[in-house]
């Protein structure tokens, strides 16, 4: 579990989070939805340690509170994170780009080829989203879709305690949301791991995740059991547009 009590963040001049306090529950897939800059990637930097509260605390499980050096150092090695740009090496393969989740676990400079094991691992992940058969494709001419499982692969390759997702399936087509969306569930089921990801289609979120954290302007507008983020409850969170359109409607 992940407990962030009365959290602050301030990014330039604006407060972006603003008091927040919420438990993650581990072992579970946690959405994170609100409109564009509502702050749910500075959440996600707060929760993998890149970006430092101005007050307030996050404690996590097995490592302790985020406050230290070596707690964070700790806290990253246990955790993987899925860019919303991807971050990938547009040189190198799909398969090298898979590889380099692992490069904490080996010397930068090493002239030496990656273990077997490596090899396999990152083919296995390669396999698990559906693209075994572009391992050797070089990244930059692989399509948006497929450089997001890339870098799904990438972050799944280092078995996290935590994974972070920052609109991971953003440009990802339909009928392959759900087919990862399983592919996650059976990873976490497996695996125990705790995931957290930001996503801006309600739709998706509540067919992959088990909870609901909405954001509202910095502060938490619903936080819950998905099956309680129900359209009145999603209403009350970000209005209801319907409702508004029908009135604009019949005023004309
Ligand atoms: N590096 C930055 N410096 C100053 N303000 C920033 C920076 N990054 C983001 N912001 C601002 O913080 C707010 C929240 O941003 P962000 O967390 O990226 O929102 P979201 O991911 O929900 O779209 C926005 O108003 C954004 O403009
Ligand atoms: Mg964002």
């Amino acid at each position: 579990m992940i407990e962030l009590q009365h959290v602050s963040l301030r990014r330039g001049q604006h407060e972006v989070l603003k008091d927040i306090s919420l438990n993650i529950p581990a072992g579970r897939i946690t959405a994170v939805v609100g409109r564009s800059g509502v702050g749910k990637t500075s959440l996600l930097g707060a929760l993998n340690g890149l970006l430092t509260p101005g007050s307030g605390s996050i404690t996590v499980d097995g490592v302790g509170a985020l406050d230290s050096t070596e707690n964070l150092r700790r806290h990253r090695q246990r955790t993987a994170t899925i860019f919303q740009n991807h971050a990938l090496i547009d040189r190198l393969s799909a398969f090298d780009n898979v590889l380099l989740g692992l490069a904490d676990q080996r010397h930068p400079l090493s002239p030496l080829p990656w273990p077997e094991k490596f090899r396999q691992l990152a083919a296995g992940a390669l396999d698990r989203i559906g693209l075994l058969h572009r391992a050797h494709a070089r990244v930059d001419c692989l399509s948006g879709g497929e450089k997001q499982r890339v870098g799904v692969a990438r972050a799944l390759i280092r078995q996290p305690s935590l994974l972070l997702g920052d609109e991971p399936f953003a440009s990802v087509d339909p009928s392959l949301i759900r087919q990862m969306g399983n592919t996650l569930r059976e990873q976490v089921a497996d695996s125990g791991m705790t995931v957290v990801l930001v996503m801006h289609q309600i739709d998706t979120a509540l067919n992959i995740a088990d909870r609901i954290v909405a954001l509202v302007d910095g502060r938490i507008g619903f936080n819950g059991d998905s099956r309680d983020f129900d359209p009145a409850a999603q209403a009350e969170v970000f209005g209801n547009v319907d409702e508004r359109t029908q009135t604009c409607m019949t005023d004309l």
